[in-house]
């Protein structure tokens, strides 16, 4: 397994050179890098014997044709955050690829085609929703997200089509879902558990839910050098103030976090006291009503310290996802193939959102997490090892062979 889990590595070596910005890993949607990694991963796709598609938001799927009607997904995401790490999505997408690729250097077609799915929005990064890819792919995409903008003013209905979709195929219908099977995804675990317990690999039990928010603090700009601090209505201090509040009471809501990933002020001069704070807001728990406790509380005290500070201010609920258990037979189809290949089963939930629980209102799902460094993610350290990638191939060869054991037998 490690020949084909080097090149695996090689893979993701190189596409973590497909980027935005020059030195760091940035790709988001719709952008040129984007486009270029569908290239590369579409010529690997080929050659593992896939024909290979992009539908209308962008995804790319790659069809080995099997010998039965039935269809297995695998893949992940190919977009990444900004300055990201080299494994965050790619690797399930190159994973995926590889256990084709065996299959098509064996000659073997199994009872199932195999679809692989590079998804080419899961992040978020340039319109601030997760899952555009896969929730078109799922149908299940919100058209009202067709008008968000990005940071430059062009909307994702511009942005769809500048990628060569038509933004008004979106729609959710025509989804077929008769005939899959499931969807099996493989991804870095991005936290500590399997590092901890030794283990190359886990079985993810649930994903968590997620509220994505956009605020604005609205104060007064004015002279830094001739406003007393007295009365002032400085929109960071709001925001400032807001942003602790968020670290307290997410740190005292035990099992939940809370992330104010993005702070922009305006007008953004050292000798003007900041008019205007726009920012972000991320809260996720594996109870959807701890969750909207957690929600409402925030917003109720973004009112409050606004006032207080004689700002207004605005909160836009950009997008929320509930939490999704995986697929229980799919999932011990899989802890199956753990076992077939002298692993320790451990399963364990994830905070981290993924494409499944967009995948999982259409068929199973169920997902294999592999061990990364110190569970290191969303940063340029993010790493894993070739061994662990090995095993996440054999786990997946055995699960394929899992699976069409359970066809011959239903
Ligand atoms: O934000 C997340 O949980 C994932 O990395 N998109
Ligand atoms: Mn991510
Ligand atoms: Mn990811």
């Amino acid at each position: 397994m490690q020949g084909i889990a080097s090149i695996v590595m090689e893979c993701c070596e190189l596409l973590s050179n497909v980027s935005e910005e020059f030195g760091a890993l940035t790709r988001p949607y719709g952008s040129r890098a984007m486009r270029e990694a569908n290239k590369v991963v579409s010529g690997w796709m080929r050659g593992a014997g896939m024909t290979v598609s992009q539908d209308e938001i962008g995804n790319l799927i790659g069809h080995y044709q099997g010998t039965g009607e039935k269809t297995l997904v695998l893949g992940s995401h190919l977009d990444t955050v900004r300055d990201a790490g080299k494994y965050d999505g790619i690797l399930g997408v190159m994973i995926a690829i590889a256990c084709v690729q065996r299959l098509h250097d064996r000659g073997e077609r199994l009872p199932f085609s195999i679809e692989v799915a590079a998804f080419a929005d899961e992040e978020g990064l340039r319109f601030g929703t997760a899952f555009l890819g896969s929730s078109v792919y799922a149908g299940a995409f919100d058209e009202e997200l067709l008008n968000l903008q990005d940071q430059d003013g062009l909307t994702l209905r511009e942005a769809v089509r500048a990628f060569g979709g038509d933004p008004d195929a979106l729609k959710p219908e025509g989804r077929r879902d008769g005939d899959l099977l499931g969807y099996c995804e493989v991804h870095i675990e991005q936290g500590p558990v399997l590092e901890e317990h030794d283990l190359p690999v886990g079985i993810v039990t649930a994903i968590n839910g997620q509220s994505r928010v956009g605020l604005v603090f609205d104060g007064k700009a004015g002279h830094a050098g001739t406003v007393p601090m007295e009365g002032r209505q400085d929109a960071l201090c709001a925001a400032a103030e807001f942003v602790l509040e968020v670290e307290r009471a997410a740190k005292a809501e035990p099992e939940s976090v809370a992330t104010v990933g993005e702070v922009a002020t305006f007008p953004g001069a050292a000798n003007v006291i900041p008019g205007r704070a726009e920012f972000s807001l991320d809260i996720r728990h594996q109870d959807d009503e701890v969750r909207e406790r957690l929600r409402d509380h925030l917003k109720m005290r973004a009112e409050e310290i606004a006032t207080s500070r004689g700002c207004g201010y605005e909160w836009q609920l950009r997008q929320e996802t509930r939490a999704v258990p995986t697929d229980q037979d799919l999932s011990d189809l899989l802890a199956g193939a753990v076992e077939d290949s002298g692993i320790a089963v451990h399963r364990l939930p994830s905070g981290a959102g993924h494409d499944a629980a967009q995948l999982a209102g259409l068929t199973p799902v169920a997902m294999l997490f592999v061990r990364c460094k110190e569970g290191i993610s969303h940063n340029p350290a993010e790493s894993v090892t070739q061994e662990d990638v090995g095993v996440a191939v054999e786990v997946m060869d055995r699960f394929l062979e899992r699976v069409k054991e359970g066809l011959s037998l239903s």
